[in-house]
């Protein structure tokens, strides 16, 4: 339907009632459409609001490192911290209360234990099923997410097997399905492949259907770009010294939006249950596209440069660090997300639980 926002041009000689309370300035624009009136209250503003953002949205993403009682700061992340098994299950405590309906976990693995091919992810005391185990046992009513690649575990950072500087993609799969039946024996809810092989997902679904794990959701790292913004998260997980070179040969190339739809078709025809995009808010379009073209439950990753650079300019006074948080997440819901893996997951279900959000 077109609109015409104006009036027919026989009627635009004004007419001012003599009597008229508030009669129009003799300048004023003859406009039928005022957009504003729709703004011009809190309330009008809430009745006609499209979008909104509740703690069923936010999947948290916690780092752990072995210990006992031990929370160490990430710097390139304030607020953020590698922590033990014991406080994992803590900050599930914390996450049930508010509502949050899922974490996401990543191990910083002792450097000593990290080798060529990224055994310790093979390993079904590793520190990622060990806190499985943990929070399942505390916190039954929660969901957990587990990451699957390898580059927590290998010594050159990478998520897949390397030879001759080349990562090789189907022996990796292999890898990577033994990982996945693990993480969902040890008691995971959710595998979520972040490498980027060819292939993963099917074979991936054929591997936990065979073990029985029929009921273990998917959600595919479906289009994940080669990104700087992931910096912060290697310091967490102790990827960024051990990196050798750059993963463009697996991620996304950030010039491209046809391909994630073909990335994510493929996944879906694997077998994928839900998809994600990462990083997030400069790929609002291919959130939206993936959306729009396959309305599958899609998911968007505000990843650890997203959130250093909002903390960042907060702490120096250049941000409101909470409205900037809050904007930045209803942007993904407006741009079609049905939900945010998030760092800021605790502190806006707090904000949530208080009250309005703005
Ligand atoms: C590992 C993985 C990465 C992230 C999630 N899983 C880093 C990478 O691919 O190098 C990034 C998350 C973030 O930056 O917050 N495959």
């Amino acid at each position: 339907m077109a609109i015409k926002y104006g009036r027919p041009l026989e009627s635009q000689v004004r007419v001012v009632p003599a009597e008229s309370k508030g009669a129009p300035r003799a300048d004023a624009l003859d406009l039928i459409h005022r957009p504003r009136r729709n703004r011009r209250t809190d309330w009008a503003r809430r009745m006609v609001r499209e979008n909104t953002l509740s703690a069923n949205d936010l999947i948290w993403p916690l780092f752990l490192v072995d210990g006992d009682n031990v929370r160490i700061p990430v710097p390139s992340m304030p607020g953020v911290e590698r922590i033990s098994v014991d406080q994992a299950v803590r900050d599930a405590e914390r996450a049930a209360a508010l509502d949050i309906p899922c974490l996401a976990l990543f191990p910083y693995t002792d450097p000593a234990l990290r080798d060529e091919t990224g055994s310790e992810a093979l390993n079904p005391e590793n520190l990622v099923c060990r806190t499985v185990q943990a929070i399942k046992k505390a916190v039954p009513d929660i969901g957990l997410l587990c990451d699957v690649a390898l580059d927590p575990y290998t010594s050159h950072g990478h998520d897949g097997l390397l030879a001759d500087g080349v990562i090789l993609n189907d022996e990796t799969v292999d890898v990577l399905v033994r990982q996945s039946v693990l993480q969902a024996d040890a008691g995971c809810d959710i595998i979520a492949p972040s490498d980027m092989m060819d292939g993963r997902i099917g074979a991936i679904r054929q591997g936990l259907d065979d073990a029985g794990h029929d009921a273990i959701q998917i959600m595919a790292y479906a289009a994940k770009y080669a990104s700087c913004f992931y910096g912060p998260f290697r310091d967490a997980v102790g990827s960024s010294t051990t990196l050798t070179g750059d993963k463009r040969t697996y991620q996304m190339d950030f010039c491209n939006s046809d391909e994630a739809l073909r990335e994510v078709e493929l996944d879906l025809e694997e077998g994928a249950d839900m998809v994600m995009v990462k990083p997030g808010l400069p790929y609002l379009d291919i959130v939206r596209r993936i959306k729009d073209t396959f309305s599958h439950p899609t998911f968007v990753y505000q990843v650890s440069g997203e959130y250093a650079m909002i903390m960042a300019a907060a702490s120096n006074g250049w941000l409101d660090g909470e409205k900037a948080m809050v904007e930045s997440l209803m942007a993904f819901k407006r741009a079609g997300a049905d939900g945010i893996l998030t760092y800021f997951a605790p502190r806006v279900a707090e904000k949530l639980k208080k009250g309005r959000l703005f």
